[in-house]
């Protein structure tokens, strides 16, 4: 299963699906690295790492259906199966939607439906969770449509909020088990315990053959 990455800033959960990778707890393969900011942490993470990693924005591309094109390319290019947006603050175009639909995962640090949608990214995801008053948040990893944080749920993890938390606090937490979680995901898709529409298993892998 070969993973491609697109991501905006620190790039902390693709390292931790990288470091699944390489123990072998997740049987997969980080083939390309996208970031629409040429001085991501996630870009020099892909080259710490020799992944194969590409800058592509409106700074390489002024044209949104050009930028939609060289990023489907690139995941073409490197022969990905699953994408995953690891904190991608940008959205995607129609050809790459449509080339991966049911294919595309986004991680979001909050039980959605609630907390997503415009806005609701970083920090001001948790400070909403703590001005509604809740005693419970959490991890939801989701297909990715043209609207944010609105595609199918895959799978979501509890985090709890604890009395004095701040919204840094409860960051920090909910950071930690996106980590676990992701993975985790991940290596039931590549068992076939877990099904998503745009990723069929190789043959040779079924577990009934
Ligand atoms: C994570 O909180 C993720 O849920 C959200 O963006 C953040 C990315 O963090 N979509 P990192 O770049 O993986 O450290």
């Amino acid at each position: 299963m070969k993973l491609g990455f697109l991501a905006s800033h620190n790039g902390s959960n693709m390292q931790a699906i990288i470091e699944a990778c390489k123990t072998g707890a997740l049987q997969a393969t980080p083939a390309v690295v996208i970031s629409n900011n040429a001085e991501s942490g996630a870009l020099a993470r892909a080259k710490r790492e020799s992944i194969p990693s590409y800058h592509l924005s409106s700074k390489t591309h002024p044209s949104p259906e050009r930028l939609d094109r060289a990023i489907l390319d690139a995941l073409l290019a490197h022969q990905v199966d699953i994408v995953i947006l690891a904190g991608y603050m940008k959205k995607l175009g129609e050809l790459t939607l449509k080339r991966f639909e049911g294919a595309i995962l986004n991680i979001h640090p909050a039980l959605l439906p609630k907390f997503g949608g415009q806005g609701m990214y970083g920090i001001h995801v948790h400070e909403a969770v703590l001005a509604a008053g809740e005693h419970e948040t959490g991890v939801t990893i989701h297909l990715v449509t043209e609207e944010y944080d609105s595609g199918a749920i895959i799978g979501q993890e509890n985090v709890p909020v604890m009395p004095g938390d701040t919204p840094k606090s409860l960051q920090e937490r909910v950071l930690k088990t996106e980590h676990a979680y992701f993975p985790k995901v991940l290596q039931k898709i590549e068992s076939g315990e877990m099904a998503i529409p745009g990723y069929k298993m190789p043959t040779s892998q079924c577990p009934d053959r």
